[in-house]
C-alpha cells in the first residue's frame, strides 16, 4: 500500500525543511503545493500568474485549481509508493478531495505530523528565510545559514527571499492559516492520524521526533 504523510503547521513552522529531509529518508517524493505554484510562476504559465495574484497577498489559491494540480501530481508514477505532502490540504474542501483522491490510488492519509511553533517565532523564521532558486532548498540567515551567504550549499544556485516573506504579508498568511487551515488539526485529530510535534527545537531534533512517528514505507 502507498504511504501518505501530510505535514501540517503554520507558515514558517518548518514543513518544507522537514518534508525535504524525511522524504529523502523514506524514499518518497516531496509534494509541496507552494513549490509547484512557484515553479509555474517561474515558467510564466497561466496557472503561475493566477496563483501569484493570491500568493503575493498571502491569500489561498482557489480550491478547484489547487485540487486539480495536486490530483495530477499524485497520479504520476513517482508517487506510486506514496508522498510527503507539504502545504496541501489547507482547507476542509481540500482535505475531503485528498481523501477521495487517495482512496482512488489505493491509499489513505496515514499520518499527519502537526508541527507547532509560537506566532512570534514564525515571523522571525519567515523574515530571515532564504530559498534556493533551483530546487527550493531552505536556509535561515541565523538559524540555518548557508556556508556562503547567498549561495545554496546543495546545488550552488542563488538564494533569494520570497516576496510573500515580507512582514505585512507574513501577518496575513498567519491570519489565513488560523481561519482556514487550523480547523484541519481537529479534523485529523478526530480521524486518529494527527501527531503533535514540538517545532520549537533544533531542526535535527524535530527531524528525529518526526522519524520516530512515521510509518515504515511499503507495509
Ligand atoms: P507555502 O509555500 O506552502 O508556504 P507556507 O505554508 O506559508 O509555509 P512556508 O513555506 O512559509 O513555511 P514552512 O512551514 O515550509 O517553513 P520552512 O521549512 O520554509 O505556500 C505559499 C502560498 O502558496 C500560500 O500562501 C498560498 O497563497 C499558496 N498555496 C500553497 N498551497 C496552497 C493550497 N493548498 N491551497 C491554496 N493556496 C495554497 O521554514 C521557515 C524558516 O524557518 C526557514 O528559514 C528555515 O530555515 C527556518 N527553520 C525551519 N525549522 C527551524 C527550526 N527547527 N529552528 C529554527 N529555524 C527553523
Ligand atoms: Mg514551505
Amino acid at each position: 500500500m502507498p504511504t501518505y504523510v501530510v505535514m501540517l503547521g503554520a507558515p514558517g513552522a518548518g514543513k518544507g525543511t522537514q518534508a525535504k529531509l524525511i522524504s529523502e529518508r523514506l524514499g518518497l517524493p516531496h509534494v509541496s503545493s507552494g513549490d509547484i505554484f512557484r515553479e509555474h510562476l517561474k515558467n510564466k504559465t497561466e496557472l503561475g500568474k493566477l496563483a501569484d495574484s493570491f500568493m503575493s497577498k498571502g491569500e489561498l489559491v482557489p480550491d478547484d485549481v489547487t485540487i486539480a494540480m495536486i490530483r495530477e501530481r499524485l497520479g504520476r508514477s513517482d508517487c506510486s509508493t506514496g508522498a510527503v505532502l507539504d502545504g496541501f490540504p489547507r482547507t476542509p474542501a481540500q482535505a475531503s478531495a485528498l481523501a477521495e483522491m487517495l482512496g482512488g490510488l489505493g491509499g489513505k492519509v496515514d499520518v499527519v505530523p502537526f508541527i507547532k511553533v509560537e506566532e512570534q517565532e514564525l515571523v522571525r523564521r519567515l523574515t530571515g528565510r532564504w530559498t534556493c532558486r533551483a530546487n527550493g532548498h531552505i536556509f535561515h540567515e541565523t538559524f540555518n545559514p548557508p556556508r556562503q551567504a547567498g549561495v545554496c550549499d546543495h546545488d550552488g544556485s542563488e538564494l533569494y527571499q520570497r516576496s510573500d516573506d515580507e512582514a505585512e504579508t507574513v501577518v496575513n498568511r498567519i491570519r489565513v492559516y488560523v481561519e482556514q487551515t487550523a480547523p484541519l488539526v481537529a479534523f485529523y485529530r478526530e480521524s486518529g492520524v494527527l501527531v503533535e510535534i514540538n517545532g520549537a527545537q533544533s531542526i535535527d531534533q524535530v527531524t528525529a521526533d518526526l522519524l520516530a512517528v512515521l510509518p515504515p514505507v511499503g507495509e
